[in-house]
C-alpha cells in the first residue's frame, strides 16, 4: 500500500535522482575533459586497417570533435584524451588500401562497419605495403572481392625502420585471425623499435611468458591478448558466469554461439585458423568459475557467417545450471552489438593506458589493464575486481600493475 501509494512520488524523486545523477556524471566528464592540461600527442601505428581500424580511426576523429564523452569507458586517463591520439604510420596488404590516406584507406573494402564519422580529422598518414606471411588464410581467396582480402603485388617496407622514423610509440595489432607468422613479425618489430604492443588479436603473445620476458627485459610495454569488447559476448557471459559462482549455482553446461557478416567472421570459417580463438573465447568464462566444466558441456566460439548481417554480430548465450536442492537454473540471452566500435571503445582506453605505463617506465605485461581490456591476458581477473583497481589508479590511490 504504501509503495503503491507512493508509487508517482517514489517516480518523481527517482527521475530527479537519475536526472542529477547523470548530470552530474555529464559535468564529472565535460569538466573533467576541459580541466585537462595539454599533453603533446600519443603517437601510434596500426597493423590491420579493417574493420575494428576504421572504428578506431572514425572513434579518435569524432571524440577529437565532440568534447562530450558518451560512449567513452574513461574520457580522460590520468589527463590523455581520445584527440590526443595520432596514428603515424598503418599497415596493410589490400591493393584498395595500401598507399592510400588512412581516411580513405578505412572506408574501402571490404571494410562494413557503421560509418559515424566521415571526415576523417588527421588522417593522413599514408597506409604501407606490410609482409603478408600467413595474414590470408587460403579459403579467402573463394570469395567475391567486395567481401574478401585481395592482396597487393607490393614490396613490404622495413616495418622496425617505418616505426622509428615516424616516431611511433605504441603499436596496435589488428590482423586476422590465425595469422601466427605475420603477429609475431610485428611484435618482434616493436622489440626492435622500442614500442609498445598492444594485441588485440588471439595469437598469445603477451600472454605467454616467453614474449613477456622478453618485453620486459627489452623495457617496453605490452598489453594483451584478445580484445574484450565493451559490452559484447564475452564480458556478458562472464557476468552470468560470476553470479552463477557468487550466489552458489553450478554452471553445468553452456554455450555462446556468435556470427555475424564481416571479414572477421568470413575468415573464421577456416576452423584451423580458430585454435586459439576458442581457448581465448572459452577460457574468459570459465576463468571466472572455481571448478572445471569438462569439455563437452562447454561450447564457445564464431560460429558461422551470414553476409547481409555486415558488421552486426549476434550472439546467443545459454546456460544451464543447479541450484538449491537440485532445481534446475536456466538462462538464455541473446545480443545485438555491432562489433567492430565495440572493440574500439576498449581499445581507446589501451592505449591511453599504454601512453601512461610508457611514461611511468613499466616494462613487459600491464597486467590489470590487460586484464580489464583483454580476454587472454597474462592473469585473468574478476571484472569487478579489475574495474575497481583501474579506478583507484586514476583517483591516484594504486599503482599501475
Ligand atoms: N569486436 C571485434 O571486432 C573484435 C573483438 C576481439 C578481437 N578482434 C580481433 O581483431 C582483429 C581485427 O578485426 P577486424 O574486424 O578489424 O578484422 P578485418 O578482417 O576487418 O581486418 C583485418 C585487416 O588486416 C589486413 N591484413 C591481412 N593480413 C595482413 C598482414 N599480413 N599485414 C597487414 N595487414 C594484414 C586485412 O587486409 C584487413 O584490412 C581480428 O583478429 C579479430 O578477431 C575483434
Amino acid at each position: 500500500m504504501w509503495i503503491n501509494n507512493n508509487k508517482e512520488n517514489n517516480k518523481v524523486k527517482a527521475k530527479g535522482k537519475i536526472e542529477k545523477n547523470s548530470e552530474k556524471r555529464e559535468e564529472k566528464r565535460e569538466g573533467k575533459r576541459e580541466e585537462g592540461v595539454s599533453k603533446g600527442k600519443i603517437k601510434i601505428a596500426i597493423v590491420g586497417v579493417g574493420n575494428c581500424a576504421s572504428a578506431l580511426v572514425q572513434g579518435i576523429s569524432y571524440y577529437t570533435k565532440n568534447k562530450n564523452a558518451t560512449g567513452l569507458i574513461h574520457g580522460e586517463i590520468k589527463g590523455w584524451r581520445p584527440e590526443h591520439i595520432e596514428v603515424v604510420a598503418a599497415f596493410d596488404i589490400d591493393k584498395r588500401k595500401v598507399g592510400k590516406p588512412l581516411r580513405e584507406a578505412i572506408f574501402q573494402k571490404p571494410n562494413c562497419t557503421i560509418i559515424f564519422d566521415r571526415e576523417i580529422v588527421n588522417g593522413d598518414v599514408e597506409v604501407m605495403m606490410g609482409p603478408i606471411l600467413d595474414g590470408v588464410a587460403p579459403h579467402m581467396r573463394n570469395y567475391p572481392e567486395d567481401r574478401t582480402f585481395v592482396p597487393a603485388d607490393e614490396k613490404p617496407v622495413d616495418v622496425a625502420r617505418v616505426l622509428k622514423e615516424t616516431g611511433a610509440e605504441i603499436l596496435v595489432n589488428f590482423l586476422p585471425v590465425g595469422s601466427e607468422e605475420a603477429a609475431r613479425f610485428y611484435a618482434n618489430a616493436c622489440l626492435e623499435s622500442g614500442v609498445a604492443f598492444i594485441n588485440c588479436m588471439p595469437v598469445f603473445i603477451v600472454s605467454d611468458e616467453r614474449w613477456s620476458e622478453r618485453f620486459r627485459t627489452a623495457g617496453i610495454p605490452a598489453i594483451g591478448d584478445d580484445i574484450k569488447s565493451q559490452l559484447g559476448a564475452t564480458i556478458l557471459h562472464r557476468a552470468v558466469a560470476n553470479l552463477f559462482r557468487m550466489r552458489g549455482v553450478i554452471m553445468e553446461k553452456s554455450y555462446q554461439l556468435n556470427f555475424g557478416g564481416n571479414t572477421d567472421f568470413l575468415n573464421m570459417l577456416d576452423h584451423s585458423r580458430l585454435k586459439t580463438k576458442k581457448i581465448s573465447k572459452t577460457e574468459a568464462v570459465t576463468s571466472i568459475l572455481n571448478y572445471e566444466i569438462p569439455p563437452d558441456k562447454i561450447h564457445i566460439g564464431p560460429s558461422d557467417y551470414v553476409q547481409f548481417l555486415n558488421d552486426t554480430k549476434i550472439c546467443y548465450i545459454r546456460v544451464e545450471g543447479v541450484a538449491f536442492g537440485g532445481a534446475k537454473i536456466e538462462i538464455d540471452a541473446k545480443l545485438k552489438v555491432e562489433d567492430s566500435p565495440n572493440s574500439a571503445a576498449v581499445v581507446m582506453d589501451a592505449i591511453r593506458f599504454a601512453k601512461v605505463a610508457l611514461e611511468e617506465g613499466i616494462a613487459g605485461p600491464i597486467y590489470t589493464v590487460s586484464a580489464f581490456t583483454m580476454k587472454h591476458p597474462p592473469k585473468q581477473m574478476v571484472d569487478e575486481q579489475v574495474y575497481e583497481e583501474i579506478e583507484k589508479f586514476l583517483r591516484g590511490e594504486g599503482k599501475l600493475w
